[in-house]
Order: C-alpha cells, then sequence, then structure tokens
C-alpha cells in the first residue's frame, strides 16, 4: 500500500512521508482561507486581473500542485473543475491545457495525474488523454461497474470512495456501520479484488475516508489518499500497523485479498 496524502494544505505535507499527493479544488479553497496560504490567492489574483473565478482556480491549481511536487517524491493529482464532468471535449481539452502548464512550470508529466469524475464523458475523455500519455485519476468513483469501465478504457488510476458511500447508508438508515461492516469499505474491496482477479493493471486508490477504521480495513490496496487529520490520527495510535499505515510504503499490509468472493 502506497500512502497518499489528500490536501491543499501542503505545508500539513511535510510532517509525514507519503508517495504521492491529491487534491481537489474545494481542498484548495479551504487552505486558501489560512493565512500562510494568502499570498498565493493574492499572486493568482494579481497576476490574473481579467480572470474569471474558475481561471483563478485554475492558477491556484497549478500553483498548489507545483508546491506539492517539490515536497513529494511521487505524482500529484489535480482535478478539473466537476462542472466539466459531462462534456469529453472540454475535459480533454482541459486536461491538455494543464499538462501544458505543468510542463512550462518544469514538472515531468509523468509526475502528474489528471483528475477527471468518472461519468461516461469522463471516462471517454481519460482514454483519449491516456493515448497521449497524459495519465488520469478517475474519481467521483462509487460501483464496480464505473471501476471496469474505468479500466478497460486503460486508465492510470481509480479514486473509489469510501466515507461518500458510508455517509448515504447512514442517513438512510441511521446505521454507523463499522469494520468489515462498512458499505464503503466493502465497495472498494469488491473493486480491488475484481481488478486483481482479472489481471486489470489500473492501480485503485481508496479515497473519501471518515475514519481510521477504515483505512486499515484498506491496508492492502494499491494505494490509499488519506487527509493529513487521518495521518496525524494514524501516527498517534497506539497500534503498530496503524502507525506504519503513515509512511510511504506500508509494503506488509496485506489485509485485503484477491481470495475474496467478488
Ligand atoms: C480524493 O481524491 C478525494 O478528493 C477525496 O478523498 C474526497 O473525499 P470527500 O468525500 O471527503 O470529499
Amino acid at each position: 500500500t502506497k500512502v497518499v496524502a489528500d490536501t491543499g494544505d501542503f505545508q500539513s505535507i511535510k510532517a509525514y512521508t507519503p508517495r504521492d499527493a491529491t487534491t481537489n479544488p474545494s481542498l484548495i479553497l479551504k487552505a486558501v482561507q489560512k493565512d500562510e496560504y494568502k499570498p498565493l490567492l493574492e499572486k493568482a489574483v494579481r497576476d490574473n486581473p481579467h480572470a474569471s473565478t474558475g481561471e483563478v482556480i485554475d492558477k491556484l491549481l497549478i500553483a498548489f500542485g507545483g508546491e506539492i511536487l517539490k515536497i513529494v517524491s511521487g505524482r500529484v493529482s489535480t482535478e478539473i473543475d466537476a462542472r466539466l464532468s459531462f462534456d469529453v471535449e472540454a475535459n480533454v481539452a482541459k486536461g491538455r491545457e494543464l499538462i501544458d502548464l505543468y510542463e512550462r512550470a518544469g514538472f515531468d508529466r509523468e509526475r502528474v495525474l489528471i483528475k477527471i469524475a468518472s461519468t461516461w464523458e469522463g471516462i471517454k475523455a481519460a482514454e483519449i488523454l491516456e493515448k497521449e500519455m497524459i495519465h488520469t485519476n478517475l474519481t467521483l468513483l462509487f460501483s464496480l461497474p464505473q471501476a471496469i469501465a474505468c479500466a478497460e478504457a486503460g486508465v492510470q488510476l481509480i479514486s473509489p470512495f469510501v466515507g461518500r458511500i458510508y455517509d448515504w447508508y447512514k442517513k438512510q438508515t441511521g446505521i454507523e456501520y463499522e469494520g468489515a461492516e462498512d458499505p464503503g469499505v466493502q465497495s472498494v474491496k469488491k473493486i480491488y479484488n475484481y481488478f486483481r482477479k482479472f489481471g486489470y493493471e489500473t492501480e485503485v486508490m481508496g479515497a473519501s475516508f471518515r475514519n481510521t477504521s477504515q483505512i486499515l480495513e484498506l491496508a492492502g490496496c494499491d494505494l490509499l489518499t488519506i487527509s493529513p487529520d487521518l495521518l496525524q490520527k494514524l501516527a498517534d495510535s497506539n497500534d503498530p500497523v496503524e502507525r506504519k499505515l503513515t509512511a510511504d510504503s506500508a509494503g506488509a499490509m496485506a489485509k485485503i485479498s484477491v481470495d475474496e468472493k467478488t
């Protein structure tokens, strides 16, 4: 399992040793509320006086992505505005534009994953981008059929969500599912086991965690993207297995296995 930091607050990543990092516009908007990131926001507005809010957010994505790439040794996932989720061409154009901006800022395209919603259109866009060696991370993924469509399209990585499924079940039933009973955990396990069983190469990164028990259940997945708050909870744990999950490579973690029923 490779540990990935899920945040816009890149200073907080420094306390851990994640391999990669993921971010999204809402995490970046949250980060720029903090005084330490205000200069980045002010610079983006100053340098682009006629830009719309969406364009300023794009500039911030690049600025934050660049800072994160200086901290982690691996890749950063940078997300395309979800309002484009049902437009193949817009996703392709935005993916090309973002990669171009990163390359012009001196970063290797191999270190950037373009994060796209796992809609039909998003998956089609990812298929086109992957053929141009622009690698993608398909996000907002909640089901096995979405995951299989992504793998068949040759995407580099998928981010099946745990917490949003957990939240939905909790709201509908009032039950706070735990451990292996958690429907969000079950969804990711099902996808991971199916991919291993049928030999798909697409990497599976568990995302959207609400507690450390979900993270522990999914130890063994290819990657897990974890917020700094939860990374800190793992680091403070008395359990050596939980502490290990804050490090770059927790290779010995193998809680989920391909023997499970898919
Ligand atoms: C990761 O790539 C996602 O942006 C993130 O984990 C989403 O989590 P949320 O459900 O807390 O928004």
